[in-house]
């Protein structure tokens, strides 16, 4: 079993690694992990030129293929995500953006896609109270998900998050989550 933690936060030390941290800790030894933290990654926006729908590929190179390689290596992905402006952060969008020339929305055939089968699950975490912002975040990685070929296996909301020290009381939840989520994988293999 390989598993991917992807942190989809410009920050590679915050809340949002820390929920990653935690849900690596709950994993049991033979889990082999690959971890991502988009704020490590150099991300050129999306030029909206469209010539990936005729050539597979994105003109501005970079990493976004090298990533959804290393994704494809992974039977699960847990993405992590905070609310910046009751959104996705913008160097999430920009990778998803990126990942056009990958998904099924673009019209040529004989594209790179992912395998099919791997399971994504979303936890999207917020500072303000309510839960519905962290409902649309879930909802931006559910439909990433649908056009990229992932299933998706659902997700947290985390609210009242200002930093990484808001975090530990939820450590539980994470740790049962982690395990809910890996029982699930095995039970597809
Ligand atoms: C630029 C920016 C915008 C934010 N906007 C929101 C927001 O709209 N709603 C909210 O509840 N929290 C918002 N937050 C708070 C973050 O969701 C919260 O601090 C989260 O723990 C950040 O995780 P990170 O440190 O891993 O990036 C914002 C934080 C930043 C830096």
């Amino acid at each position: 079993m390989r598993v991917m933690l992807f942190n989809a936060s410009p920050k590679a030390y915050g809340a949002t690694q820390e929920i990653l941290n935690i849900i690596r800790r709950a994993l049991p030894g033979g889990v082999q992990v690959d971890e991502v933290c988009l704020g490590n990654v150099p991300l050129e926006f999306c030029l909206g030129c469209k010539q990936c729908y005729e050539t597979g590929d994105c003109v501005r190179g970079g990493q976004v293929r090298a990533i959804l390689d290393r994704m494809n290596a992974c039977d699960a992905v847990v993405i992590a995500c905070p609310s910046y402006w009751a959104d996705i952060p913008a160097q999430f969008k920009a990778f998803i953006d990126r990942c056009t020339p990958y998904a099924d929305t673009a019209p040529a055939n004989g594209h790179w896609h992912l395998r099919s089968g791997i399971c994504c699950y979303g936890i999207a975490l917020r500072t303000g109270g309510r839960t519905e912002e962290c409902e649309h975040i879930l909802s931006c990685i559910e439909h990433f998900c649908g056009h990229m070929g992932l299933r998706y296996g659902g997700g947290l909301c985390l609210t009242r998050i200002e930093g990484k020290e808001d975090i530990a009381p939820h450590a539980a939840m994470l740790q049962d989550a982690a395990a809910r989520w890996l029982s699930a994988e095995e039970g597809q293999a």
